[in-house]
């Protein structure tokens, strides 16, 4: 039978929960009925790019073992990877203020180089470690210059993960960076804006699926935690199970920051929320 543009560009609703449930399964990012068109949309590349002939031939691609790897490239179709820096303003100030001067006190009874480990969990394109990176080097680095910082940039899409380690940015990125961090940390050139070596060294990226244990795992004794704009993608089972192993990844007195639109209410009780001046955030102690 010859496929109409309708049934080429949509899924049937049995066809739309396969790669609903295939998605949910292996990211924990849940597409409710109501984001059918949106899944649809976005997966159309897909199918141009594999030479396929509609959406229904895409599912029955992705469900082939045969054709794993495809998963990657559908966790780059499919996320939503809005961020910018200095994003979480009132969040990044707690961390320079009050966060980072507590856990260096706390940390310096013990022998040996005090480190701090920061790791910004579904980074993105790296605005939000990249911004933890110039606070460190603007505003820790003079008052501390013996303490070691270790930020960590993880995310699910490589496509991301690729313009985090190239540290090259649109305007639309740097808009809310205050003047003097843009001019000193960025070097403006052809419409872009490339991120200076000494802060990209303090970065590390890896590709981390917050929604496979085993990969969640290999990252441990956290200081402070970031995972900000991502919960909001998961349904509550995924978020809880997303948000326990993030309590396991940190070190008693470590701290969780989420996106100003989170929440852990009916998530989890393992945190006690501390109020700081300008932000919230949840303690594991
Ligand atoms: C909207 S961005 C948030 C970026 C940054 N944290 C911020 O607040 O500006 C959400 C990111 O979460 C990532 N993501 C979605 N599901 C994920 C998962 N299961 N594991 C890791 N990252 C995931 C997406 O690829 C996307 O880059």
């Amino acid at each position: 039978m010859e496929q109409t543009a309708e049934t080429k560009y949509t899924l049937t609703d049995e066809a739309f929960k396969e790669l609903r449930d295939i998605i949910y399964k292996t990211s924990g990012i849940y597409y409710s009925e109501s984001k059918k068109y949106l899944l649809e949309s976005r997966i159309l590349k897909r199918i141009q790019t594999l030479k396929l002939n509609s959406l229904y031939d895409y599912v029955n691609f992705i469900k082939n073992p045969a054709n794993k790897g495809e998963l990657k490239n559908l966790f780059d179709a499919i996320t939503i990877n809005e961020t910018y820096f200095f994003r979480a303003e009132q969040q990044f100030e707690a961390v320079e203020k009050i966060i980072i001067p507590e856990l260096i006190r706390n940390k310096s009874g013990q022998s040996g180089q005090i480190v701090i480990r920061i790791w910004s969990a579904a980074c993105s394109t790296g605005e939000e470690p990249y911004t933890l990176a110039m606070i460190v080097l603007e505003k820790i680095k003079p008052i501390y210059p013996n303490v070691q910082f270790q930020i960590l940039g993880s995310d699910i899409s490589n496509q991301v993960l690729e313009i985090a380690k190239s540290g090259v940015y649109k305007e639309y990125s740097v808009r809310n960076m205050p003047d003097s961090y843009l001019k000193k940390y960025f070097i403006a050139k052809d419409g872009y804006y490339y991120l200076k070596d000494e802060v990209k060294r303090l970065v590390r990226f890896s590709n981390i699926n917050l929604f496979d244990a085993s990969q969640v795992r290999l990252v441990s004794n956290c200081d402070i935690i970031f995972c900000a704009n991502v919960l909001i993608y998961f349904d509550i089972p995924a978020k809880q199970k997303v948000v326990s192993l993030l309590y396991d990844a940190l070190n008693p007195g470590g701290y969780l920051f989420i996106g100003y639109s989170e929440s852990l209410h009916g998530i989890s009780k393992a945190f006690k929320l501390v109020h700081l001046p300008k932000a919230i955030a949840y303690k594991k102690e």
